[in-house]
């Protein structure tokens, strides 16, 4: 093998290095979801705020569980369709 061919060689195992790294990289910050697209409200909002947390954090009437009861303000991400 001439030169040639091992640096290219080299190089070529560098690209694919940084590439696995890259995406370990990214999925090990995926792990905590960010805020980016929050489910629309279903129902009326004006008359429960201040209540949600009580209906989505022990599924009353079916209501689906939060998955992030520590977020507050709920209405600040949650609107209406
Ligand atoms: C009286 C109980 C109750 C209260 C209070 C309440 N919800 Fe709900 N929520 C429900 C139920 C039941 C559903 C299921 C859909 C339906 O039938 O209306 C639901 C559905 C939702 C959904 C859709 C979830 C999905 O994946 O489809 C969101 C988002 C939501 N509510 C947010 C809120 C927010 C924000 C508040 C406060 C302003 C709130 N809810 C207050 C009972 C409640
Ligand atoms: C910072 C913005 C933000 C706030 C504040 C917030 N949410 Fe959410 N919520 C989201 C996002 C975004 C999702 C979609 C899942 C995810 O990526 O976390 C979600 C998902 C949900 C779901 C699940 C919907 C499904 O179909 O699984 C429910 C129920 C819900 N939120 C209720 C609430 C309630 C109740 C509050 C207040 C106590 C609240 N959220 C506050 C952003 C927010």
């Amino acid at each position: 093998m001439n030169n040639r061919k091992l640096g290219f060689l080299v190089i070529i195992g560098l690209i694919f290095g940084i590439f696995v790294f890259s995406i370990a990289y990214a999925n090990s910050i995926e792990q905590e979801p960010k805020p980016h697209e929050p489910t629309f409200v279903p129902h009326e909002i004006d008359s429960r705020v201040g209540s949600c947390s009580f209906c989505h954090q022990n599924a009353v009437s079916g209501a689906i569980v939060s998955p992030h009861p520590e977020r507050l303000g709920c209405s600040g991400c949650h609107v209406e369709e």
